[in-house]
């Protein structure tokens, strides 16, 4: 009960009486479920820490934290983690630092210092990086302190986000406190990989937007970034290699420059978010044709790329050679869907290659595909593929392949019986611009079904949140992603104890209700969660925790 009243409003229990039935029906159920008679039992007490810890225990201590908190222990060396501190402290002590008169002067706060242990000296961000942690806040009595113990920085980054959860400002008082403590933590993903697509493509997102949405994805603890950089109808980067391709933007206002490129892993990495380029080929590829119309079969046949001429695969290995040095991520996007292969059958020249070759034209898509593979494996990448890559042709892709899951459950159980690894992304569940797709089928879906064999669930990397850009920009592609993002991000980090069966459902509806809260609290454009249509407006007036 004591969680429920330091961390929720109380005006919470005097709101709710006069909107629509739905929503008083809802409220109901979501009082009884949590805060009534089976009060004591573990899942009604979960705290409110967005996604869920792996281990946790509190007890009923309150504890002031102040605002001129330092950061000590060897952590406190890493610029990754002194960049992060200063962010936290800024979203943590909001309300006391931005009006100079609330602070009180003579107040003995009792948590002065964070103390950040690191294990490791490396700073390489990359797949599977471990991103455990440990965070003691110790009691008023004992010795003080918040400590954060990480093997990596990266865990650190996590134990950070976990902290500024604990934190709340109370109005009373004033001061930013910590509800039962002492605290204690331990930590870690479930899964190595948990992405969001972001589509620039369809619609260009600006820098900012494109930061903000980074921003965001780690205080759900995301950690890749999957940059779906051009498309059929736009190609906003810079190649310096072919310099014309970027005549494929939609304007000359409406591209990416290398450093732009170069600022967006930048800023990612200080978060902990890998960011992992995709390059679709041999379809999607239409706007690289503005600059280079050659490499289409025809001025009137423009998809896919041509197939028989060298210089198509001169443009993409320069892509390629250009791109490797601005992400560092081991994982590069080769796209290979929805290759629709008439341009290449009905152009006579490319007709007669397929004859000379003696290929059909699924050959040449096979061709093609383990082509742009083997170009990327030279550069030490290992190339993800869309799913109708595995499912053409499943024994020919390169064995370090990861299978990029979309058209529908079931794939992931194949691809890793092949032994290869794969990305669950089934676009019933976890296709963001699906926005009649509710909350709870985001988060009740299950990256792992099927897959019952230890090692072959080893092989599912994680999933990934897509958000295709279609019908959605700057004006509300934030709220296309969340809260629904966090659905998936709980699903991805939190072992399944708490998160699925049993009363699951209604402990994470209000948990994440008031995680969408924490998201509006700091400036991110988060949805309703119960809305129908998932980005539109509240249906009434109301708290933002009953909506
Ligand atoms: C806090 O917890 C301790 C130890 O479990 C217990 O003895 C004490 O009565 C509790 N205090 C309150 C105010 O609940
Ligand atoms: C990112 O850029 C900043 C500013 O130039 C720099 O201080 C920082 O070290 C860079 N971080 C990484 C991880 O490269
Ligand atoms: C070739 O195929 C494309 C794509 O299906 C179609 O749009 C076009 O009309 C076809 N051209 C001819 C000459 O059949
Ligand atoms: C052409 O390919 C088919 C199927 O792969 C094969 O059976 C046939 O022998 C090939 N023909 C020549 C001339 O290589
Ligand atoms: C949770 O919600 C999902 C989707 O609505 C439903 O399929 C599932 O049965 C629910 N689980 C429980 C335990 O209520």
């Amino acid at each position: 009960m004591a969680w429920w009243h330091c961390n929720k409003p109380t005006s919470l229990t005097n709101t709710s009486t006069s909107h629509t039935l739905f929503i008083t029906i809802a409220f109901a159920f979501f009082i009884s479920q949590s805060f009534g008679a089976r009060i004591l039992q573990p899942h009604n007490s979960l705290p409110f820490i967005w996604p869920l810890p792996a281990k946790f225990s509190f007890g009923n201590e309150t504890l002031s934290v102040d605002p001129t908190l330092s950061l000590t222990g060897n952590g406190a060396a890493s610029p990754i983690v002194r960049a992060a501190f200063d962010r936290y402290k800024g979203i943590v002590f909001k309300n006391s630092n931005s009006y100079g008169f609330l602070r009180t002067v003579n107040v003995a706060y009792d948590v002065t210092k964070l103390n950040v242990v690191v294990r490791s000296k490396s700073e390489e961000l990359q797949l599977g990086v471990d991103e455990s942690y440990n965070l003691f806040v110790a009691k008023v009595s004992g010795s003080g302190g918040i400590t954060i113990e990480a093997n990596t920085v990266f865990g650190v980054l996590r134990g950070l986000e976990t902290f500024s959860q604990l934190c709340s400002f109370d109005y009373s008082t004033k001061t930013v406190q910590i509800y039962k403590a002492p605290v204690s933590i331990r930590d870690k993903p479930r899964f190595p990989y948990r992405g969001l697509l972001l589509d620039t493509s369809r619609h260009y997102l600006p820098i900012d937007v494109i930061k903000q949405i980074i921003e965001s994805m780690s205080y759900a603890k995301f950690n890749v970034l999957h940059w779906h950089i051009v498309d059929t109808q736009s190609f906003p980067l810079e190649v310096p290699t072919y310099p014309k391709l970027w005549k494929g933007s939609y304007s000359k206002w409406e591209r990416y420059t290398v450093e732009d490129a170069y600022d967006i892993v930048n800023f990612s990495k200080m978060r902990g978010i890998n960011v992992m380029a995709e390059v679709d080929v041999p379809g999607h590829a239409e706007s690289w044709g503005a600059g280079y119309p050659d490499i289409w079969p025809s001025p009137t046949c423009r998809s896919p790329l041509d197939v028989t001429k060298k210089f198509t695969f001169d443009v993409l290995s320069g892509i390629m050679t250009d791109i490797r040095k601005i992400f560092p991520f081991e994982l590069f996007h080769l796209g290979g869907d929805e290759v629709n292969t008439d341009c290449w059958t009905n152009t006579t020249h490319v007709n007669k290659w397929l004859q000379v070759h003696n290929m059909t034209a699924n050959d040449a898509y096979q061709y093609f595909v383990l082509k742009a593979q083997s170009m990327a494996l030279l550069k030490n990448w290992s190339p993800v593929n869309w799913e109708e890559t595995f499912n053409t042709f499943p024994r020919k892709l390169h064995p370090r392949t990861v299978v990029h899951n979309w058209l529908g459950p079931g794939v992931c159980p194949k691809v890793v019986a092949r032994g290869l690894r794969c990305i669950f992304s089934n676009q019933g569940v976890w296709y963001l611009d699906h926005i009649d797709v509710p909350w709870d089928v985001v988060y009740n879906a299950e990256p792992l079904e099927g897959i019952h064999e230890a090692s072959q669930q080893k092989l599912v990397l994680g999933g990934e949140v897509c958000m295709w850009a279609e019908r959605a920009d700057t004006s509300d592609v934030q709220q296309t992603i969340w809260p629904r993002a966090a659905a998936a991000a709980e699903r991805l980090w939190s072992t399944t104890q708490y998160t699925s069966g049993g009363n699951s459902n209604s402990t994470a509806f209000s948990r994440l209700q008031y995680f969408r809260c924490l998201l509006n609290r700091r400036g991110v454009p988060a949805a309703p969660v119960t809305n129908f249509y998932a980005r539109t407006a509240p249906i009434g007036p109301g708290s933002c925790f009953d909506q």
